[in-house]
Formats: structure tokens, sequence, C-alpha cells
């Protein structure tokens, strides 16, 4: 199937960014979110994105000013009626996927094909939710999806050669995008491996391994990672953290995917790390500064 049309459903910190690199392959993408504030800084975001890259010479003016008028923003999910293919990426709940994907079921034309941008879910799960569980993948990107290579495109039980063979062809022509095909188990390959690694990050902070600044310090500079797995953590933020965990923990039953106490207690606090200004660092100075954690 051709795709010329993208819905990207979901304008927060993943959104944004799968409707950019879309726009830049030169795809129209409709990005649609229910809440017009989470809307409006989706779309801020992804021109303040394209000023810097034609600041920075990446780019020219009008190139930046054709990627931009490719993508219409909307509160309403009628607007995505024609699309070829929706990439979905609302919170990391199985019950509002369901939901959503239910209704939408009923607005997509029927040989669309649905993704969701689920970083843990079994793509069977939601694709049971519409009559089109053949024409139904994943495809998870990475935080920031503008700079991150990866997309893991995950094949379902239900799942058509020729919708597979779509979705790898479409994350494919992405620039710039390494795409690695896995199987529906949770967490896929590298949530499988990475969350765990961060929850124990935690768990060795809870255990007097070491501070939160000498655990990310020592892991950047004795690992190579770009960000300590505490930053990462901030980075990819907490409430999802924990989500995936949860998700991860229910379906393996592995105290390695449990969510340790102190995430629990920050989500609790409504601390989701960067997004929220605060998780395990504050961030509301000029350098992130790690929080006191011992009350
Ligand atoms: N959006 C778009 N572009 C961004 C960005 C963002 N949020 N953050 C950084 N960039 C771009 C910058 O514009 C810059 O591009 P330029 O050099 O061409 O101007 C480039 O990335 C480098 O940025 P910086 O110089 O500001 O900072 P760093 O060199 O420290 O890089 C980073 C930032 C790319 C985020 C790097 O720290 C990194 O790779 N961190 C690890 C990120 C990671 O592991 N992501 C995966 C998380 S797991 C996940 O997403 C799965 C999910 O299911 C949980």
């Amino acid at each position: 199937m051709e795709i010329s049309k993208v819905g990207v459903v979901g304008a927060g910190l993943m959104g944004h960014g799968i409707a950019q690199v879309s726009a830049q392959a030169g795809y129209g993408v409709v990005l649609c979110d229910i809440d017009q504030g989470c809307l409006d800084s989706g779309l801020g975001k992804i021109e303040k994105q394209l000023s810097r890259a034609v600041e920075k010479e990446r780019i020219e003016q009008e190139t930046a000013d054709a990627v931009r008028g490719r993508i219409d923003g909307t509160v309403d999910q009628q607007d995505l009626s024609d699309v070829d293919l929706v990439i979905e990426a609302i919170t990391e709940d199985l019950e509002l996927k369901r939901s959503f994907y239910g209704d939408l079921d009923g607005i997509v034309k029927d040989d669309a094909i649905f993704a969701s941008n689920t970083s843990s879910l079994s793509i069977i799960d939601l694709a049971t939710a519409t009559q089109r569980a053949e024409r139904f993948v994943g495809m998870h990107f990475f935080n920031p999806a503008q700079v991150m290579p990866l997309v893991e495109v995950i094949r379902a039980v239900t799942t058509s050669d020729e919708a597979f063979q779509t979705a790898l062809d479409y994350a494919k022509g992405l620039d710039g995008k390494v795409v690695v095909p896995t199987p529906d188990k949770a967490g896929y390959i590298v949530n499988r491996l990475l969350v765990p690694y961060m929850l124990d990050a935690v768990r060795a902070y809870e255990e007097g391994v070491g501070s939160i600044e000498s655990i990310d310090a020592a892991m950047k500079a004795g690992a190579g990672h770009p960000m300590g797995p505490i930053t990462l953590l901030d980075f990819v933020g907490l409430d999802t953290t924990q989500a995936i965990a949860e998700i991860m923990f229910s379906e393996f039953r592995e105290r390695r995917f449990a969510p340790p106490p102190t995430l629990r207690k920050l989500v609790s606090a409504g601390w989701y790390g960067k997004k929220s200004g605060k998780g395990f660092y504050d961030y509301s100075g000029d350098k992130p500064v790690a929080v006191d954690l011992s009350v």
C-alpha cells in the first residue's frame, strides 16, 4: 500500500517528533491531540527545531517552511478520516489506548494501517480493539525521535505480510532511521534491556551504592553512555517508565521489571522528570541539581 498522508495522534514528547520526521520525509501529516494546549506546545517545539536547523545552516529556510507547511494540527479526530497510516503516541495505558482505537476504527478509512508507538504493550492487545487486526503494527520510536535513529517495527500474530512490509518501508524511508523488526513481546528489544538497567540504577541508589550524581557520572564516564541512567529516567519521564515497568512486570513477573519504591514515591509526588521540571533532578535553575531524597 502507498502511504502519502500520515496521522500522528498525541503531540507530546514522542508524537511531535514523529510528526516532524514524517514531514521531513515528505509526507503530509495530520498531528492530532485532544488538548489544544498540548497541540500548540508540540507544534511550537517542531518550529523551534526547524529554526535551529536553519540557524545551524543544516537546512534552508524554504525547506523548513515546506516541512512546517506539511503539518496540519487538529483537535478533531475526524480530520484523520483520509490518512493512510495512523501512528498513535498517547499515554501508555492499555484501556485508554483500546478505547481510543475502538473510536478511531470507525473514523479512519478501512484500508489504512494503524501503528502504535507503545513502549511495551503487546500489539495484539491493541489490535483486537479494532476490526483491522491484520493492518495493525507497532512502530516504536525513541526519544528524541528527531535524533535517535532506531525504530522497532513490531508484528502481531494477526499482522498481514503486506501491512508489515508497508510499515517497514515507511520507517526505512525516514531520514537516517535504523529499522529493527521485533516480535510482539512486551518491551521488545530496547526496553526489555534498558528499563531494568534504569530501575537497577534507582535500586543501587536506594542501597547506598552511590549518590544520584555519582551513579550518573560513573555510567557516563565508565561506560560511554551519553546520559547517566538517572538523568535518562528523568528524560524519558518517571511516570512513563513506571507504566512500562508495571506492564513488563505483570507480563514476566520478574523483580528486575518491578518499579522501585523511590520511583513510585516521585511519581506520586507528581515529579515526572524533566518534562515537569523536577524528578531525581530539579530543572528550575541554570543546571539540573540532584534533589535531596533523604526524607
Ligand atoms: N528534540 C530534537 N532534537 C534534539 C533534542 C530534542 N528533544 N535534544 C537534542 N536534540 C538535538 C539537538 O538539536 C542537537 O542537534 P544539533 O547538534 O544538530 O544542533 C543534538 O540533538 C545534540 O543535542 P545537544 O548538543 O543539546 O545535547 P547532547 O549532545 O547531549 O545530545 C541527546 C542530546 C541526543 C538527547 C543525548 O544526550 C542522548 O543521546 N541521550 C540518550 C537518549 C536516549 O537514550 N534515548 C532513548 C530513551 S529510551 C526511549 O525513548 C524508549 C521509550 O520507550 C522509553
